[in-house]
């Protein structure tokens, strides 16, 4: 549990950091810079919010390998870890939905939506790892 218990607050932090750079993509109007994809190089903001992504899709990762790799010790934390994962995944949908529907505000409310719920999602994670009993955490 040590090594989540260290990768859970970066993620909870790069959740931050993407969701103030997405913030800040809205208020300069860049949010069409680019099409939909991975990269982004015609935005120094977008490229900034896609590149935390993909840190973020690493650690949510490795948190979901470690759970997975623990789930008979620590049910709730392989739970929580599976759900950032398929949360982080339709939001990273949703991202490149929201382009191609040309920023609807129905797109981009439910985009700040998710981020809300992935950001409170990966507190729980944070609180988790701190509480949960250590027995049967397989040192994950
Ligand atoms: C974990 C993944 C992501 C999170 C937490 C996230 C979060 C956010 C947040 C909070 C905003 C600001 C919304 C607002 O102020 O109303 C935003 C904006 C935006 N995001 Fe993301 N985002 C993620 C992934 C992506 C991806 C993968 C893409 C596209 C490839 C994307 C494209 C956009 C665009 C285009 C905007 C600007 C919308 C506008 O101009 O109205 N996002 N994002």
């Amino acid at each position: 549990m040590k090594i989540l218990q260290g990768l859970a607050p970066g993620a909870v932090l790069t959740t931050f950091g993407v969701m103030v750079a997405g913030a800040y993509v809205k208020a300069v109007g860049e949010g069409a810079a680019c099409p939909p994809g991975i990269l982004c190089l015609e935005s120094a903001a977008e490229t900034v919010h896609r590149g935390l992504v993909g840190v973020l899709g690493l650690l949510v990762l490795a948190m979901f390998a470690l759970a997975l790799k623990n789930r008979r010790g620590d049910r709730r934390m392989f739970a929580l870890c599976a759900g950032a994962l398929a949360l982080l995944f339709s939001q990273a949908l949703l991202g490149q939905v929201t382009i191609a529907v040309h920023l609807h505000p129905v797109a981009v409310t439910a985009h700040q939506a998710l981020a809300l719920v992935l950001f409170a999602l990966l507190l729980s994670i944070v609180f988790h790892a701190r509480h949960a009993p250590a027995a049967g955490a397989g040192g994950a």
